[in-house]
């Protein structure tokens, strides 16, 4: 529904720009060029209300139909969808990688955690998928690729998974429109991102992008009677078998997973059948991994756990990108004793919904320890945790280094 410029411009008075600081790149003057103008940000929050129905079934309906984009897949233009991890400072031993996911949905929120993370000027961004509402072509332009856009490009690499909404228009805008926009840098070559999965890597650790979101929307309508269960399609598995050679039971490197959809939830749906296709290649090795993931609109850290047949993992939940943050308990009582953390902070109350903190997750690489610092769009430290990788064994240990007291579940 139409607004006008200045009723637009009134809603986001009290919602706030963080300045950029310190960001020593090109795309300095663009950024103060966006927050200086908050005609840029089309949308309000609180269009993302889980009560909006009208609003997400105009979109679905407008996209939903036509052919699925083709699948991409390693090898592909000469790339094996491997990268190795490096510092855009020479000097620096240290690599890293911003995690954001499901922020693309070019609020005045989702705009202030891209300025934010520019702030940081990490090597590397990450989207762990769900561009809102249908990840259309003007929707990736609107997030990522449009000059005034607040996605920030890490020096060293800026990779993107697909979630779910971009599935919702088959697919095209993300393979055709915003892969070409992603890329890895080897040295100081680009490569452009040719698949919507990859692995990032070093001496230590390996970073796997898993593509949850193709296998995630059946055909409309259909996906009601028979949900998708986000499984990795055969081209994915045969690249982690013979490319990343997640098998091997020589290579002790800690393994991170990204991806878009929960391996396992408190609150809504849970998708074990990716887990237990990795556990599959991965054979004997009782390997436990670290696993961030999106879709579910808050932060959680659970107990590590596994998931039917597959891995034990220390998970992270991640989807409060960018949409309006949920806060509520679970449910079912008894899912609380799942999570060990959970961010249920009121940031404020809109069209009276509590809403939470949106923020995302800085991991920093150091040799064997990899650390994870969640900040929120004020840019409080809410908690920062750490893991370390023995390479004799590839276990890893984990401690929870500092946490805000309001988290504790
Ligand atoms: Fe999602």
């Amino acid at each position: 529904m139409a607004r006008s410029a200045e009723e637009r411009a009134g809603k986001y008075l009290d919602m706030g720009h963080s300045e950029v600081e310190n960001h020593a790149r090109a795309q300095q003057k663009v950024f103060e060029k966006h927050v200086g103008n908050k005609e840029n940000v089309t949308r309000v929050i609180s269009e993302f209300f889980k009560t909006n129905l009208l609003g997400f079934a105009y979109h679905y309906l407008r996209s939903r139909f036509g052919p699925r984009h083709p699948y991409q897949a390693y090898p592909r233009n000469g790339d094996s969808g491997v990268y190795r991890m490096q510092s855009a400072q020479p000097s620096s031993s240290e690599v890293s990688i911003a995690l954001l996911s499901d922020w693309a949905s070019d609020t005045a929120e989702s705009d202030q955690v891209g300025h934010l993370v520019s702030s940081y000027a990490p090597d590397y961004t990450i989207h762990m998928g769900d561009i809102y509402f249908v990840g259309s072509p003007s929707e990736v332009a609107e997030n990522f690729t449009a000059p005034y856009a607040s996605w920030y490009y890490g020096a060293s690499g800026s990779l993107v998974l697909s979630g779910n909404h971009e599935m919702y228009s088959n697919g095209n805008a993300f393979f055709t429109h915003l892969l070409p926009a992603m890329y890895a840098k080897d040295g100081d070559l680009r490569k452009t991102q040719q698949a919507g999965f990859f692995c990032l890597e070093n001496d230590y650790w390996r970073i796997i992008g898993l593509d949850t979101g193709y296998t995630s929307v059946e055909r409309p309508f259909l996906e009601i009677l028979s949900p998708p269960d986000c499984h990795l399609r055969k081209e994915q598995l045969e690249w982690l078998r013979d490319v990343v050679k997640i098998g091997d039971p020589a290579d002790k490197r800690g393994i991170v997973f990204l991806s878009h959809h929960p391996y396992f939830s408190a609150f809504r749906e849970e998708y074990k059948k990716p887990g237990e296709q990795i556990k599959a290649l991965m054979g004997d090795q009782e390997r436990v991994v670290v696993w961030f993931w999106g879709h579910d609109h808050r932060l959680v850290f659970y107990h590590s756990a596994s998931n039917g047949k597959g891995p034990v993992a220390y998970g992270r939940c991640l989807g409060h990108g960018g949409l309006p943050v949920e806060i509520r308990l679970p449910s079912e009582p008894g899912e609380i004793s799942k999570m060990q953390l959970y961010d249920r902070r009121v940031r404020k109350v809109v069209k009276h919904h509590e809403i939470g903190y949106n923020g995302f997750v800085m991991l920093k690489l150091n040799g064997p320890v990899l650390t994870a610092e969640y900040k929120d769009l004020e840019d409080t430290l809410v908690a920062r945790e750490a893991w370390r990788v023995d390479m004799k064994n590839g276990q890893i240990n984990w401690e929870m280094l500092t946490f805000l007291s309001e988290l504790a579940v």
